[in-house]
């Protein structure tokens, strides 16, 4: 089935923060469906280009669809942004990039295909005017019920974006022993079923900012559910019946949580964002979108530390108008950086 096309948030401000022309590049660290790729192939016709990763491969057949009117500008890569550099440098990208801008095609990691020849090149060769990160999970992911990221609809408890088996290591050591003793990445039915509740009220807590992760905790291990709905029903007996004065289902800060968890998303955004500032050309601006104050965190003290300028003193947010027709840009900020020039 292939995933819908997610609507992007702040796309317009996107385009105005890059304002791209037909000599520049983009690394779009999370393409998606790739709706914000698209909007910067239009804006930087006819010869801007994009490669895109995504850590999820429905999501690379995806973007290879819906950007198939760009084919010849577009190079797509099924990889982890946590690898950055050694996905772009094994995918082969360095060669479609820096030696052949119109070879357009998707490419595994490990493709056999990708020239050995060029694969050892410093990566100062692969170097982007621009790079995205739109960080999360897309409505593409949600509405497939087969991934167990949502409530609204039923599925297993699985909640990986990808089918790969390699990720950095988490910040609870707790996940890591699971990890080692299944011999694999953990579902989010693996970590509820092998972690304490102890440990799995530290991960909802810590991850989804619940103040009732102790006796979300016991409650779930009591019962083991399986599914999206099963887990989301126990929440919703757990908690009082005017959890957050009805704002938010009361699931929602457990599944983020989990998913946080299962991807080790903060682990991963946390060593990718120095090798993208490595990937910038001077002058280059590296972007962020983050959707809650976890991630918010990791990128405002990175660019504080970082070589880089920030441009955006304060984040950009959604207008109201946006916000309207696209809810999920609610919680939406963009936070932007620009690479020094050479002096
Ligand atoms: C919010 S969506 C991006 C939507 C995209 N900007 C568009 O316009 O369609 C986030 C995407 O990031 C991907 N993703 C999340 N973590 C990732 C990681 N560590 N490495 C690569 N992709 C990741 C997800 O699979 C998802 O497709």
């Amino acid at each position: 089935m292939l995933y819908h096309q997610h609507i992007p948030v702040l796309t317009a401000e996107i385009i105005d923060l890059f304002r791209p022309t037909p000599a520049d590049s983009l690394l779009d660290a999370t393409i998606g469906t790739g709706g914000h790729a698209l909007a910067y192939l239009a804006a930087s016709k006819p010869g801007g280009t994009v490669v895109g990763l995504d850590t999820d491969a429905k999501a690379i057949t995806a973007a290879q669809h819906y950007l198939a009117a760009y084919q010849d500008r577009v190079t797509l890569l099924t990889a982890n942004f946590a690898f950055l550099k050694d996905s772009l440098m094994g995918g082969g990208i360095l060669v479609s990039v820096a030696s052949n801008p119109s070879a357009a095609r998707s490419v595994e990691p490990e493709d056999q295909s990708a020239p050995r020849s060029k694969v050892n090149r410093s990566t100062s060769d692969c170097l982007f005017t621009h790079i995205l990160f739109d960080l999360g999970i897309g409505s593409h992911q949600l509405d497939d019920p087969t991934a167990g990221f949502s409530f609204q609809s039923d599925g297993p408890l699985n909640m990986k974006f990808s089918t790969g088996e390699r990720l950095p290591a988490s910040s609870f050591q707790c996940v890591n022993y699971v990890t080692q003793r299944l011999g694999h990445l953990p579902t989010a039915y693996e970590l509820i079923a092998r972690l304490s509740v102890p440990e799995l009220t530290l991960i909802i807590r810590t991850l989804g900012e619940e103040k009732y992760a102790g006796r979300i905790a016991q409650a779930i291990k009591r019962h083991l559910p399986a599914t999206t709905q099963g887990l989301s029903a126990i929440i919703a007996q757990t908690v009082p019946v005017h959890y957050e004065h009805g704002r938010i289902n009361p699931a929602t800060r457990t599944f983020q949580a989990l998913r946080l968890a299962v991807n080790r998303e903060l682990e991963s955004l946390a060593v990718a964002l120095p090798q993208a500032a490595d990937l910038l050309t001077g002058n280059g601006t590296l972007a962020v979108i983050s959707f809650h104050s976890l991630e918010d965190r990791i990128v405002k003290q990175y660019f504080h530390q970082s070589a880089l300028s920030l441009v955006t003193k304060k984040p950009i947010t959604a207008t109201p108008d946006e916000i309207k027709s696209n809810p999920r840009s609610r919680t939406a900020k963009l936070r932007a950086a620009r690479k020094k020039p050479p002096s």
